[in-house]
Parts: structure tokens; sequence; C-alpha cells
């Protein structure tokens, strides 16, 4: 109790004074807490794998149960497996289709993709594609829930009475075990992410395994000559922390998912100690000296990275990124290191031929430490490779230049604790169901200002948007292109440039923390 108490008093000095959220400050609260990462660090029991001694799996393509001129259908049963993450032990997980990460898809840009999930877990589930550009009813509100098999809806879910509830047939159906998600893919290539987004337990939820790819593919893109095949590598990177049996540890106040939240030292996030990639520690991937190009993607509940390449190949900038959230920028940017917010994805090119054969070159983490400080390895073969047929063009696509000086309006969203009680706000209101905090119409441009007290990763749905000010000058080096997910540390303020379009309805701007985001740290706009 008296840890909430403290930390809530440096959040108020935080919000007060600007930057005085110091390392110092940080440091004594948490103990393993450091200053860039939003959370507490929640240790294995079980003891912790060797590094690098795991291939690293990509997840499979999922096949469509169907096909038409338009459209492809596919179907996920949602279930529990037991996974061998940890060498000797088995863990149990939420999955899509029995593994973790779920299966990849990969859509065509403007062909129709639809998704049935069958829901097999013990409690209900709402599926978000992060990055689509969807209408209201295939959205996965977080109230929109498919029930599981024999489940009832119990009052504490909200479905009951909600206004709008009915987008989606079945969403009133108290024993509903499926639900079609209908995505018109009438958006540009981009690597986007499945995820439960389950009213009050996305945090244990994705936690447990409930998050996959879902790659959209163009024909701009296909132009480019960017590696492809075996060389477009989605990686997500994620952390855990596991019990001495292997399962999935998670501070979760109500195991049994009737109460929301984590115990109270957990507030500002969850952090683990085992860094997985797509699904296993610290892995390793054999590459040929050759162009890869690689989708990063921070589906951490909270934790934040610093990614660098070690050694850093000769001459630097070995992280060159050709994307965003919301796909291509308009050139390449080399980066020596990128800082990853969850949720937020990098879609780089590493050139592994500027290593020497045989060269182990890390993917580190400098905002971790031990065993965090690493997330994975590639080892550049001895072989001689064949002629690389990739390039990475100057000019990959066009953006149009935002207007923030042409908006219709600004509006600003404080993300800040609670006031006396525990908690997150937007704007002073923990999140309820129904209320929106914005009425935009479609088509027109707006400024969205948002105010951090502290680290909060904030996130739209429905359009990309471009981020125009961070602090009231440039954009930061990871601000580029299309976004969906922006990375605010404590005590900053961010512009970005809205502009949604085609579906009216209802719906969500958060945090994604997922902590916070179950802590109510969320609201709803309308679109009209
Ligand atoms: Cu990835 Cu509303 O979330
Ligand atoms: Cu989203
Ligand atoms: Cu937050």
């Amino acid at each position: 109790m008296t840890d909430g108490i403290t930390r809530r008093r440096l959040l108020t000095a935080a919000a007060l004074g600007g930057t005085a959220l110091t390392a110092g400050g940080w440091a004594v609260i948490g103990g393993s807490l450091t200053p860039s990462q939003p959370g507490l660090l929640l240790r294995s029991q079980a003891p912790l794998p060797r590094p690098y001694a795991v291939p690293l799996p990509v997840p499979s393509v999922l096949a469509a149960t169907r096909s038409s001129g338009t459209t492809d259908v596919y179907e996920i049963t949602q279930k529990t497996a037991r996974l061998r993450i940890l060498p000797g032990l088995e863990t149990t997980a939420w999955t899509y289709g029995g593994t973790f990460p779920g299966p990849t898809l990969v859509s065509r840009s403007g062909r129709r993709t639809v998704v049935r999930h069958r829901n097999e877990l013990p409690h209900p589930t709402v599926v978000h594609l992060h990055g689509g550009h969807t209408p209201y009813g295939s959205d996965g509100y977080p109230t929109a829930l498919i029930l599981p098999r024999g489940g009832t809806a119990s009052h504490t879910d909200g479905t009951a009475g909600m206004p709008g509830m009915a987008g989606t047939a079945g969403s009133r159906d108290a024993t509903a075990v499926e639900r079609t998600y209908t995505y018109p893919m009438d958006q540009r290539a981009a690597t986007l992410w499945y995820h439960d987004h389950r009213m009050g337990f996305t945090g244990p939820n994705v936690w447990h395994g409930l998050a996959g790819f879902h790659l959209v593919h163009d024909d701009e893109e296909k132009a480019l000559s960017l590696p492809d095949g075996e060389r477009d590598i989605p990686l997500m990177i994620a952390d855990r922390a596991f019990a001495a049996d292997g399962a999935f540890r998670y501070p979760a106040l109500d195991a049994a998912q009737h109460t929301p939240g984590v115990t109270d030292p957990y507030m500002d996030g969850v952090l683990g100690d085992v860094l997985l990639v797509n699904g296993a520690p610290w892995p390793v991937l054999e590459t040929q000296r050759l162009r890869y190009r690689l989708r990063l993607l921070n589906a951490s509940n909270a934790r934040r990275y610093r990614l660098a390449l070690d050694p850093p190949p000769p001459g630097g900038g070995g992280l060159v990124q050709i994307g965003g959230d919301g796909g291509l920028l308009e050139r390449p940017l080399a980066h020596d290191a990128l800082d990853v917010a969850p949720a937020e994805r990098f879609d780089v090119i590493v050139d592994f031929s500027r290593y020497r054969p045989g060269t182990r070159v890390r993917l580190v983490n400098r905002l971790g430490s031990g065993s965090t400080a690493k997330v994975m390895r590639f080892d550049v073969s001895t072989a001689r490779p064949p002629a690389d047929d990739s390039r990475i063009p100057d000019r990959l696509t066009a953006i149009p230049a935002p207007q923030p000086e042409r908006a219709a309006a600004t509006r600003t969203f404080h993300f800040q604790r609670h006031s006396g009680s525990t908690g997150w706000t937007i704007n002073g209101r923990p999140y309820e169901p129904g209320r929106p905090l914005a009425t935009v119409r479609l088509g027109i441009s707006e400024v969205w200002r948002f105010v951090t007290d502290f680290h909060h990763p904030v996130h739209l749905h429905l359009n990309h948007f471009q981020v125009t000010a961070r602090n009231g000058r440039s954009p930061g080096p990871y601000d580029a292109g299309w976004k969906d997910t922006v990375d605010l540390r404590p005590a900053e303020s961010l512009e970005i440039v809205t502009r949604f379009t085609d579906y009216p309805g209802r719906f969500m701007l958060h945090c994604h923390n997922l902590e916070h985001e179950d802590m109510a740290m969320m609201a709803d706009f309308i679109t009209e």
C-alpha cells in the first residue's frame, strides 16, 4: 500500500514538474524498475532458459477455408494449448488455433477477409485487428464478446443494454460461441496484428497467448522488389514471466476474470524477465548474407525496447526502416537503434551481406538489463549467397503532407493516473463503454494532442494518422509515416493529424499498455 501511495505522489510531482520524473526517483520505487520502463518486473520462478539455444519459429500462414472472386474466408478456434516454451516444462496458453503466436493471416489489399472465430476457451474473448481499417461491427469493441461454449454473459461483461451493440450478428446471443469478423481490407500494405480486446481482461488474455500477425500486401509494395518469401519475417517480441511449473505468471487481481486489473504494485505495467520472439525464448535465426525484411512488433503488455544490432554493421545504420504501423514510409530511414513501444510496428531491412561470413549478430535491447537486454541472434552464414535480387528503393511511396493548420478542430487528451484512487484515465475519466470523449465527422481532419504523466503508448482505431509535433518541436525519429500507436514518455505532449474515413460508428482511443488499458485508460469516439 505505501508503495502505491509513494508512486502516486511521484506521478503527481511528475505531472507538475514537467520532466521531473528522474531516473533516481523510479529506481528507488521499483527496485528493478529503470527510468525508461513503464512497469514492475515480475520474475520467473522457473529457471531461465539458456539464450540462443532454439531456432526462431515463424508462425505458419493460415490457409483460407473458402475463397471467392472477392473474399477469403478463414476459421480460427480459440483454445487452450500446452506449449513447449521452456525446456522440460509445459506452458498452458490461450491460443488462436493452438499456437502462440497464432497463425499469420495474409490478405491482399482490396480483397475482403472474413474470419470466423470460435471460442473454446473457458472465458469470453473479443478479437481486434490492430491497424485494420474496419467497420464498427467487426472492430472488436471491448464488450462485443465471443462467449465460451456453454457460458453466459455475467452482468460485468456489460453487453446488456449497450447502445449500438447489434453491429454483428450474434452479439446479443448469450450462447454464441462464434463470431464472424469482416475486414474489407480497403487499406495499404502493412503489418497488422490481431489480439484479444476483452473489456478489462486484454492484459491477461494477450499475456497468455492471444496475439497473431495479419499482413496486408498490395501491388505498390510488390513492385518495389523488397526481400520477400523466406526473407520477409515477422518478429513478435514479447516479455513474459513463468511459474516454477512452466505456467505463465501474471499478477491478476482475479484469475477467474470477474474483477479486472492487476495487484497494486503492477499497476504501472507488468514486465517479464524472459523475452520471447515468435513465442521462443531468445531464439536464433540462421541468415544468408543477403537482405532480410524484418517486421518488428512489440506485443508486450508494457515493456518498451530500444532495439539495436550488436555488433552494428560497419558504417552503422543497420536497421533500415521502410515502414511503420500503417505501411511504407516515403523514404527508407536508417537507424542505429529503434525505440519500440507496445503495439508499434517497425518494418526494417537488415542487409547481412554487410557482415563478415560467420558473424553472430545479436538483436539487443538497450533499455533492458540482464536477461531482458538480449532479444535474439542472427547467425550469418559462411556460405556464398546467391545474388541478391532485392533492393531498397530511395523512394518507397507517396505520403501526403499533413496540414495541421487546416484542421477543423483541435482536441486535447490527457493520459494520467486517476487521482485519489486506483486506475488510469483519459481527461480525468475512467473508461465507460458508450460514453464518447469525441464525436468527429468522417473525412474531416483534426489535430489531436496527447499529454502524459507517465509512459503511455497511445493507440487509435479505424485510421492511421501522422505525427506533426512532439513536445512543441518536430516529430521524433520513430514517428515517421502512417502510425496507429505512438510512444509517449512521461510528461510529453504529441500532436497528430487525424482523418477518419468510411465507417460511422463507435471506435476506441486508448493506452496500449495493457495494464493501463484494463484499468480504464480507454475512451470511445464516434464517427458520423
Ligand atoms: Cu491493439 Cu485497441 O488495440
Ligand atoms: Cu487497434
Ligand atoms: Cu498508459
